[in-house]
């Protein structure tokens, strides 16, 4: 009811094109959902056919007429987002936005992507930065065109060119800490962005959003136990948001009039859970960290 009311805010996305990366699960799924009940096409970007199937499928029982499709796409591997971005471009189609979503929590201890980056910040962080800037090498990114960054409330307050290295090798940091430091990285990525900074290496031009959706119930938690999950899934349906209300800041960010630089849309409420997004500053002093991130980035890519 409560999001149905929100929807009602919302206008029609007829005729309009969204790309959602790590839809076929938790936020990207709800999000893609919400975007195909306010008819717009979503293209889903996606690494696991199988419950990609199973995601479409879902969507269409509810909208059997869903224009809504999966290219494959895998965050953590530079070949893969260059394929996807190359197989938009052969479907011709350019997107009015783009909501970087895919993201892990904790794989395996010694997890890497192919290049030897710890998996955590290689795709949280690396694959954002690798995905944006294919999209702008590609003349993909237009002044209109929205890119919209799903953070979260891990962050790192001691973020450092040592810590940065720990979460790039995965070595003597722990996985929450990874995880909070890969955000953090995104974050002042994004910053970077909105702020147009010089030190961002390929043109950028599009309408930068920063969103993080306070903590949903979602499949982010994946332990090697099954019952474990399980408990984890019970145990965050009774105290945090369902995912379809946690996404609501993603659905403002795509459709709104404001200009929100420098602005971070975080859901209200006691432990930000009430799903009515409104809008924090981000602290500009993260911008100090830009330099040093965009070198270690370069030298990882
Ligand atoms: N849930 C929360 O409380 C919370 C809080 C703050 C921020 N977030 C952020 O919200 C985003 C979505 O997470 P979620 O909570 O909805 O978790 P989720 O249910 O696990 O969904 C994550 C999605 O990302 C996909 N993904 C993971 N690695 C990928 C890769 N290498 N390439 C392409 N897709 C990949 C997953 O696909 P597979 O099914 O193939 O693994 C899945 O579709 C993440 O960025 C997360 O950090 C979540």
């Amino acid at each position: 009811m409560y999001v149905e009311k929100f929807l009602e805010r919302i206008p029609s996305l007829l005729n309009k094109t969204y790309v959602v990366t790590g839809a076929n699960s938790g936020l990207g799924f709800a999000l893609s959902t919400l975007l195909v009940s306010k008819g717009a096409r979503v293209i889903m970007a996606n690494r696991n056919p199988k419950r990609s199937e199973d995601a479409i499928n879902k969507i269409r029982e509810l909208y059997p007429t869903a224009s809504v499709m999966v290219l494959p796409f895998d965050q953590s591997k530079k070949d893969s987002i260059e394929a996807f971005v190359n197989s938009l471009i052969s479907h011709n189609i350019k997107p009015e936005g783009f909501v970087l979503n895919a993201g892990i929590y904790s794989p395996a201890k010694d997890a890497k992507t192919e290049d030897g980056v710890a998996l955590t910040f290689g795709i949280n962080y690396l694959g954002n930065f690798i995905f944006t800037q294919t999209l702008a090498n590609h003349g993909l990114i237009s002044a209109e065109t929205r890119l919209i960054y799903i953070s979260s409330p891990a962050y790192s307050r001691k973020f450092s060119p040592q810590i940065l290295a720990r979460a790039i090798s995965g070595q003597k940091i722990t996985r929450p800490k990874q995880y909070a430091v890969a955000k953090t990285a995104q974050k002042i990525f994004v910053l970077g962005l909105m702020t147009k900074s010089p030190l961002i290496p390929f043109d950028n031009k599009g309408k930068i959003y920063l969103y993080h959706p306070g903590i949903a119930v979602s499949n982010i938690a994946r332990f090697k136990w099954k019952f474990f999950n399980k408990i984890v899934h019970r145990f965050m349906s009774v105290f945090f948001h369902p995912p379809e209300k946690a996404v609501l800041g993603a659905l403002v960010a795509l459709t709104t009039d404001k200009d929100l630089n420098g602005k971070i849309l975080v859901p209200r409420g006691f432990l930000e859970i009430n799903g009515i997004p409104h809008i924090k500053k981000i602290d500009e002093k993260l911008l100090s960290h830009l330099p040093y991130l965009i070198t270690e980035t370069l030298k990882l890519i």
